[in-house]
């Protein structure tokens, strides 16, 4: 699994990193950063549980 985050979308709420902080940071810049590209199965569900509940739905899956 991947993960991308959109920039123009992304607020900087940081709920991503905080369900999954093996996976997301937040960058100096306001914006999450996916730190891992391809993502071990053990976290899939919290990426996934990330990407649904990011308010600006900026996190796609594939
Ligand atoms: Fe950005 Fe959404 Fe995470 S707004 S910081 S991708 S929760």
């Amino acid at each position: 699994m991947k993960a991308t985050i959109d920039d123009d979308r992304c607020r900087g709420h940081g709920v991503c990193c905080t369900i999954c902080p093996e996976v997301f940071a937040l960058h100096d810049a306001g914006y999450a950063v996916v730190q891992i590209e391809d993502i071990p199965e053990e976290f899939e569900d919290a990426v996934e549980d990330a990407a649904r509940s990011c308010p600006e739905r900026a996190i796609t899956t594939s």
